[in-house]
């Protein structure tokens, strides 16, 4: 009897395993993992193949991922060619990644197994003229922010920010509160800094300063509404950070 039991288990879920395949013609957006800020599912097999206009080739930016490490993982195919190995793979804790690619096409393949799920990945996509340096932008993300869930990011994330730049980041919730995880953070330490306000400005309750390398953080409000400040001084910048929100009641 015990033999058997293995292949009993091993055998019908393996039949389970939801293939899934589809193509984006966006010239440029963000590719969530399923349910995502929610854990994604086991037994997924997801091909998603991008493709930028001509004379174009893909940047990608992961602004998020975090998965079961060495069991999902994400599978990068640069040009699209899926009979081949991929050129890069992703597994664990890899939000702050960058690829420069080759091609004007993608197939981003999101692999995992029967048992254990995470947050997943919210990776963006930018198109880049192909003769030309890939330009970053210098610049703060417009404000203020009002939806379910979305990222915010220092400017250029994850390259180096911006010396001297002060950016304010209004985020407002579509239920009662927010939920704000830092996913990716690294500053010069004590100098250039994150502040977060239990309010829609200054005036609030500082819910703490952050900089250098404090690891992954949370903060909730307690209303509707998070003000965040990041500044840099002078000199010396690094990749800054990125911090997933998700309006929670
Ligand atoms: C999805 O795409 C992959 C790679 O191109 C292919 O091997 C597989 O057969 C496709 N599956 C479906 C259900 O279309
Ligand atoms: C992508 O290209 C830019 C500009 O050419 C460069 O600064 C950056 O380091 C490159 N990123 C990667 C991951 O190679
Ligand atoms: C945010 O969105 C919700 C739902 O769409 C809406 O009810 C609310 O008024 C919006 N808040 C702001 C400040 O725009
Ligand atoms: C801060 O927000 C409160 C509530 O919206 C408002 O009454 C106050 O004028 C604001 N203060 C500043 C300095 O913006
Ligand atoms: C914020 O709320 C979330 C979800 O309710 C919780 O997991 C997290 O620990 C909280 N963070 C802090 C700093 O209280």
């Amino acid at each position: 009897m015990f033999p058997l039991l293995p292949l009993l288990l091993i055998l019908p879920i393996s039949a389970f395993v939801r293939v899934e395949n589809r193509s984006v013609f966006d010239s440029s957006g963000v590719l969530f993992s399923p349910n995502y800020p929610d854990n994604y599912d086991d037994n997924l097999d997801q091909f998603t193949t991008i493709t930028v206009p001509v004379g174009n080739s893909v940047i990608l930016t992961f602004l998020d991922f975090f998965t079961e490490q060495d069991y999902d993982h994400v599978d990068i195919y640069d040009g699209g060619d899926t009979t081949k190995n991929p050129d890069f793979v992703f597994s664990g804790d890899a939000a702050g990644s960058a690829l420069n690619l080759t091609s004007n096409v993608v197939v981003i393949r999101f692999c995992t197994d029967m048992i254990g799920v995470a947050r997943g990945f919210a990776i963006e996509w930018d198109p880049n003229p192909k003769d030309k340096p890939f330009q970053v932008k210098n610049s703060c993300e417009p404000a203020p922010r009002n939806s379910t869930f979305g990222l915010i990011t220092s400017p250029n994330f994850p390259y180096n920010y911006p010396n001297n730049i002060q950016c304010n980041y209004l985020i407002t919730t579509t239920k009662n509160r927010i939920f704000l995880q830092f996913v990716a953070f690294v500053t010069e330490d004590g100098f250039d800094t994150v502040t977060v306000y239990d309010g829609p400005n200054i005036t609030y309750f500082s819910l703490g300063t952050y900089s250098g390398t404090p690891g992954f953080f949370s903060v909730n409000s307690t209303g509707s509404s998070l003000f965040i400040v990041f500044s840099s001084d002078l000199q010396n910048s690094y990749s800054g950070f990125s911090a997933l929100f998700e309006s929670i009641d």
